[in-house]
C-alpha cells in the first residue's frame, strides 16, 4: 500500500522490525501498542517530555484551571447523587496530574465534607508521567492512590473520568475493498515499515460496522477502536454505583464513518507538529484518533452502563456555569476582552471552531437514577445522535 518510510530509525523502531522479521506482518494496532508502551522506548513510557509548550501537545488542562474547577463542581454534584460514604474518583491516563489537582483544590474549598470521604485515584502508563502528577498532588498524599492498570482498582461507589485517555489507545486500521473489509497489518520494507492488506484479526471488526449499520464505501480506510470499548466494559465492572464521565475529541458514529471521510482521523503529534505517517519517529510522536462515541456508548449499555448525556465540550462549560467566571474574571481585568488573558483563556476552551466543539462530553451512569447533572444540561446532540436506530 504505501510507499517504504527508510527513515524509521531509532531502537524502537529497530525491536519492532525483529519482531515482524520473526513472526510476520503485525496489525496495526499492535504496531502502535509497541510504539507507544514498549518498556522504557515507547512513546508513554519512555522518559519524553510529552505535553505543554517543551512538548507534543496541549490539552484543555494546560489552557485555563476553569477546566478542572467546572469538573470538580460536576464531580461534586454526581457526589451528592450517589450513597453517602466513601466517594472514589478514578482517573485513568492523568498527564500531569492538573486535573487531579484542580479538582482536589475545587472539593476541598467546596466541600470539605465531601473532601474527607473522598479518594482521587490514578491509573496510568507513564513513569515519568506518574512521578510528575506525585510531586503535583503531594500536598494531597492523604486522598490519593495510584495503580498501574484498572484490573487492580476495586470496585468503587463513585467516578471514572478521562480527559483524552481514549484517542491515545491503540486502534485497528481497515479497508473497505471490492473482497470485503480488510485490515491494515504493517510490515518490514527496507530499513522500514510499509502497509498490507490482510482479512480481519479479529471478528469484531466486521461487527462494529453491521451493529452500527453502516456500510462503507470502497477505499474507505478508517480506524476501529476495540480497546475503548474493552475499556468500557471494564470500568462497569469496576465500578459499582456512579457515573462515567468522558472528555476526548470524536463524533456519534454517522458523523465518524461518513462517506466523504475517507481516510479516518488518524494523526501524529510531535514538537506541536501534526503529521499522519506513523512510521518516522517511532516511539517519539503521539498516534491519535478521534472516538467512536456511538461504540463507546453501547459497549457501556451492554456492561450496564446508561448514557445519561453527551454533547460537545463549550455545552458542558457552560452548563457548569463557565460564564459566571469569565465576567468575574473580565470585570477584575478592567472589563477588556482583549486585555485580559485569563478571560481568551477560557474562550479558548469554549471556541466553536476549535476545543469547545471538538472535544465531545459523555456522561454514563449505573444504578444512579436520570437526571440532575448541570454539564449534560445543555445539549448539543441527542442520545439517539449517538445510539441511533438501528438494531444493537
Ligand atoms: C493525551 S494524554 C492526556 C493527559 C491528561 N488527561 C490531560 O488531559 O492533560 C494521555 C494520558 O493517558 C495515559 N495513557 C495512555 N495510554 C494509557 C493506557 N493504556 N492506560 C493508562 N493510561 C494511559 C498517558 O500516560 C497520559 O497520561
Amino acid at each position: 500500500m504505501t510507499d517504504p518510510v527508510p527513515q524509521a530509525q531509532g531502537e524502537l523502531a529497530e525491536r519492532i522490525r525483529a519482531e515482524i522479521r520473526a513472526h510476520g506482518p503485525m496489525p496495526f494496532a499492535t504496531f502502535m501498542a509497541r510504539a507507544l508502551y514498549t518498556p522504557d522506548l515507547g512513546y508513554y513510557t519512555g522518559p519524553r517530555e510529552k505535553i505543554g509548550t517543551g512538548g507534543d501537545f496541549f490539552t484543555s488542562l494546560d489552557v485555563h484551571p476553569a477546566f478542572g474547577q467546572l469538573i470538580g463542581a460536576q464531580l461534586i454534584e454526581m457526589a451528592d447523587r450517589l450513597p453517602d460514604g466513601p466517594f472514589t474518583v478514578v482517573e485513568m491516563g492523568a498527564g500531569k496530574g492538573l486535573l487531579a489537582h484542580d479538582v482536589l483544590r475545587t472539593v476541598q474549598a467546596a466541600r470539605p465534607d465531601l473532601f474527607a470521604r473522598l479518594t482521587y485515584a490514578i491509573v496510568d502508563v507513564s513513569p515519568d508521567l506518574i512521578a510528575r502528577q506525585k510531586q503535583v498532588l503531594a500536598g494531597f498524599a492523604a486522598h490519593t492512590r495510584w495503580y498501574a492498570d484498572l484490573e487492580q482498582v476495586p470496585r468503587v461507589t463513585g467516578v471514572f473520568l478521562s480527559n483524552e485517555l481514549l484517542d491515545s489507545l491503540p486502534h485497528h486500521q481497515v479497508v473497505m475493498t471490492a473482497d470485503g473489509l480488510r485490515e491494515v497489518f504493517v510490515e518490514v520494507r527496507g530499513d522500514g515499515f510499509g502497509e498490507v492488506l490482510r482479512e480481519p484479526s479479529d471478528v469484531r471488526l466486521n461487527r462494529v460496522f453491521e451493529r452500527l449499520g453502516i456500510t462503507l464505501p470502497e477505499g474507505y480506510r478508517t480506524e476501529v477502536n476495540l480497546a475503548a470499548e474493552e475499556w468500557a466494559r471494564q470500568v462497569s465492572e469496576r465500578l459499582s454505583i456512579g457515573y462515567v464521565l468522558t472528555i476526548d475529541y470524536g463524533y456519534p458514529a454517522d458523523v465518524y464513518y461518513r462517506s466523504d471521510r475517507r481516510t479516518g482521523t488518524f494523526l501524529c503529534y510531535h514538537r506541536h507538529k501534526v503529521s499522519e505517517d506513523p512510521y518516522s519517529r517511532v516511539g517519539e510522536q503521539d498516534m491519535t484518533a478521534h472516538v467512536d462515541f456511538s461504540s463507546v456508548a453501547r459497549a457501556g449499555e451492554d456492561a450496564g452502563l446508561e448514557v445519561e448525556g453527551f454533547t460537545d465540550q463549550a455545552h458542558f462549560l457552560v452548563g457548569m456555569g463557565i460564564t459566571r467566571l469569565m465576567e468575574r474574571v473580565l470585570a477584575r481585568d478592567g472589563g477588556d476582552p482583549e486585555n485580559s488573558a485569563e478571560f481568551q483563556a477560557m474562550r479558548k476552551l469554549m471556541d466553536p471552531h476549535g476545543m469547545g466543539k471538538a472535544f465531545k462530553v459523555l456522561v454514563q451512569r449505573k444504578q444512579v437514577p436520570a437526571g440532575g447533572l448541570s454539564g449534560v444540561r445543555f445539549k448539543a446532540f441527542d442520545v439517539s445522535d449517538l445510539l441511533g436506530t438501528t438494531p444493537r
